[in-house]
C-alpha cells in the first residue's frame, strides 16, 4: 500500500459539488477582485473567531508583514520570535527592517513567557507567537507579560484555524492574528491566500487600505501601499471550506487520536497538546533520535512522511548575517533533527493509519 503524507483530493471529494457551484458562481458574476465573496468571507471569519475584524490578504506571510507595518514595527526595533517556527514570520520582521530575536520553545513545541523574557531588551517591540502545527500555545502567561513589559503580541495562527485555549480561538489573543489559507491548511483554500484578524476597527481599516495600495476610495491614496489581496474565488471557496472547518478538525482529531491511542514504541515521543488547550491538529508530529532512518524505514513500505522544518529559521542561508550560530538555540535544532510528520489529512483510512502504526511499531533503531 502507498499512503501519500498528504491527500488534499479527498478533501475535495468531500465536498465537491459544493465547490463546484461556488467556483462557477464567482465566474459568472463578473466580479473577481474585492468583491461581495471577500467581504462575506471576512464576515464569517470574523464571526468563527468570536468577532472583530478580519482583512483578507494575498497570503499569510503578507498578513504578518502588513500586520507589523501597521503596527509601526520597523527599524531599530526587536521582534521576539520562537526558533522553531515557519520561516514567514522571520521574513516579515527581516522585510519590515526589524529584527527577529530567537527564542527556545518548550518541550510541547510552544514558546513560552520565561523564554521570551531571557532575550527582552530595550529594543523589544513586540512578540509573534507561532501556533506550530495546530498545537495551541499556553496564551495567559504570554499575554500578562507583553501587557507588563508594553509590546505588541501578534500571533502566527497559519496552522491552527479553530485552536482555541479556555475557549478563545487562535489569533484573537493579542493585536493582530495572522493566518494563512495556503491548501494544506486546516482551513486551506485552492491558491494563495491569508488573513489578518484585530479588534480595532480603526487598525482594521488602516490594514484595509494599506493592503489595497494605500487607497482608500477609488483613485486616492491615503497612503503608499502594496497589492495584496484575496481574490473572490479564493474567498468564495474559502467560505465553502469554512462551513465545514469544525468537521474537517474534528476527523483530524480522530486520525490524530487513533495515533495517540496506538503508537507504541520506546524510541518515538507522541505529541502532546498543552493542558488545557484544544488543538486542532494540522500535523501529527512525532520525534525520533533517528528520524532519518525511521523515515527510511517508512519509505520502504510505501508511507510518505514530511519535516516541518529541517532547517530552522535562524540557520537559513537568508538569516546568516543576523549571526546566530549553530548551537545558540539547542532545544530548537534538536527539533529540526528529530521530527517527523505523519500522514494525516481528512479522509485518511483506518487501515492506512494502521499500516503507519505497524511500520512505526515495528521498527527499531539499527544506527
Ligand atoms: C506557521 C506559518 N506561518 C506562515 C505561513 C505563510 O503562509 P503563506 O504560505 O500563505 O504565505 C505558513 C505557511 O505556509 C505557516 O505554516
Amino acid at each position: 500500500m502507498q499512503i501519500a503524507c498528504n491527500r488534499l483530493d479527498r478533501l475535495f471529494a468531500m465536498h465537491q459539488t459544493e465547490y463546484e457551484k461556488k467556483a462557477v458562481e464567482v465566474l459568472r458574476s463578473g466580479y473577481y477582485i474585492m468583491g461581495k465573496e471577500t467581504a462575506a468571507f471576512e464576515r464569517e471569519f470574523a464571526a468563527f473567531l468570536g468577532g472583530g475584524f478580519v482583512i483578507g490578504v494575498g497570503c499569510g506571510l503578507d498578513a504578518i508583514r502588513i500586520a507589523l507595518h501597521v503596527l509601526g514595527v520597523g527599524a531599530g526595533d526587536e521582534v521576539v520570535i520562537q526558533g522553531n517556527t515557519f520561516i514567514a514570520a522571520v521574513l516579515a520582521i527581516l522585510q519590515n527592517g526589524a529584527t527577529p530575536v530567537f527564542a527556545e520553545p518548550d518541550d510541547g513545541f510552544s514558546l513560552f513567557a520565561g523564554s521570551i523574557k531571557k532575550v527582552l531588551t530595550e529594543k523589544t517591540k513586540a512578540v509573534i507567537v507561532t501556533h506550530l502545527y495546530g498545537m495551541m500555545t499556553p496564551m495567559a502567561p504570554i499575554v500578562a507579560l507583553c501587557r507588563e513589559r508594553g509590546l505588541l503580541l501578534l500571533e502566527d495562527a497559519a496552522q491552527a484555524h479553530g485552536a482555541a485555549d479556555g475557549g478563545k480561538k487562535a489569533g484573537t489573543f493579542g493585536d493582530a492574528g495572522c493566518f494563512s489559507f495556503y491548501p494544506t491548511k486546516n482551513l486551506g483554500g485552492f491558491g494563495d491566500g491569508g488573513a489578518i484578524f484585530v479588534r480595532d476597527p480603526v487598525l482594521a481599516q488602516t490594514m484595509q487600505t494599506y493592503k489595497n495600495y494605500g487607497s482608500d476610495h477609488k483613485y486616492h491614496y491615503a497612503m503608499a501601499g502594496i497589492n495584496s489581496r484575496l481574490d473572490e474565488m479564493q474567498a468564495g471557496l474559502l467560505r465553502v471550506r469554512l462551513r465545514h472547518l469544525d468537521e474537517i478538525n474534528a476527523d483530524k482529531a480522530a486520525a490524530a487520536d487513533h495515533y495517540t491511542a496506538n503508537l507504541q514504541n520506546p524510541y518515538v515521543v507522541k505529541p502532546v497538546p498543552a493542558k488545557g488547550t484544544d488543538c486542532v491538529w494540522h500535523q501529527y508530529v512525532i520525534r525520533c533520535e533517528t528520524r532519518d532512518e525511521l523515515a527510511a524505514h517508512l519509505r520502504e513500505k510505501g508511507i510518505s512522511t514530511d519535516i516541518h522544518y529541517p532547517v530552522p529559521p535562524h540557520l537559513s542561508d537568508a538569516c546568516r548575517f543576523l549571526g546566530v550560530k549553530k548551537g545558540d538555540l539547542p532545544l530548537t535544532e534538536r527539533l529540526a533533527e528529530t521530527v517527523l510528520s505523519l500522514p494525516l489529512y481528512v479522509g485518511i483510512s483506518r487501515e492506512e493509519q494502521d499500516e503507519v502504526i505497524r511500520a512505526i511499531n515495528g521498527y527499531r533503531p539499527v544506527q
